[in-house]
């Protein structure tokens, strides 16, 4: 699985999906934006350093490696998926106009092109129509528009439960079994 995490607010989609995602065995390369790390630092403390002490078993590839193997179809192709999040605004309108300027925007083209499924948790509010239309491009092109909005119906207690509805989503979306979130009329 490919994880890139960007300069959008929301990190901590990010890391939980990425201490779900190990503690279920993915084999897990992760792409951050520089801007990624900012918000990374600023909302969660995390660096690089304390995010590879935690997970010393992830593959953290630089936004600039542009020639990483997963920048090429016949690599990804191998991939369960790709899941941007959180995805900026910035790099939906990136990846809906096909222009590559970071390992991310590559890695989302190549999902795209190869058909490996794309899951983008955007977060930004209110959405301009600029944001609106790059979202029907991507989601024309085959990819998951995951807002980062999680529901209510399941009478979240905690921040936790409410991060956790928004990564069991995604996981729903890849069609890998959880139970992070009560789904409806589920005991
Ligand atoms: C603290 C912070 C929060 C941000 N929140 C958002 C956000 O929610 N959505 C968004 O699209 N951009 C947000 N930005 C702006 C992006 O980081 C900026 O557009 C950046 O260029 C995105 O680059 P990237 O897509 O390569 O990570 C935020 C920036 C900072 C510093």
């Amino acid at each position: 699985m490919v994880l890139c995490i960007t300069g959008a607010s929301g990190a901590i989609y990010g890391y939980r999906l990425l201490q779900v995602l190990v503690s279920m065995d993915f084999q897990m390369d992760v792409v951050v934006s520089s801007s990624g790390w900012i918000v990374l630092k600023h909302e969660m403390g995390l660096t690089k350093e304390k995010l590879l002490k935690e997970f010393p078993q992830v593959n953290l590839i630089p936004e600039k490696d542009i020639s990483n193997s997963i920048a090429s179809g016949s690599r990804l192709i191998q991939y369960n998926g790709v899941i941007v999040s959180p995805c900026s605004m910035s790099t939906l309108a990136h990846v809906a106009n096909g222009i590559n300027q970071n390992l991310i925007h590559r890695v989302c083209e190549v999902a795209l092109k190869e058909r490996v499924p794309l899951v983008m948790v955007i977060r930004e509010t209110p959405y301009s129509l600029v944001h609106i239309e790059n979202m029907l491009k991507v989601a024309h092109a085959g990819a998951i528009i995951l807002p980062a909005s999680p529901g209510f119906y399941n009478k979240p207690k905690s921040l936790q439960d409410l991060v956790d509805f928004v990564v069991g989503k995604v996981l729903d979306a890849l069609r890998i079994e959880h139970n992070l979130y009560k789904r409806w009329k589920e005991d």
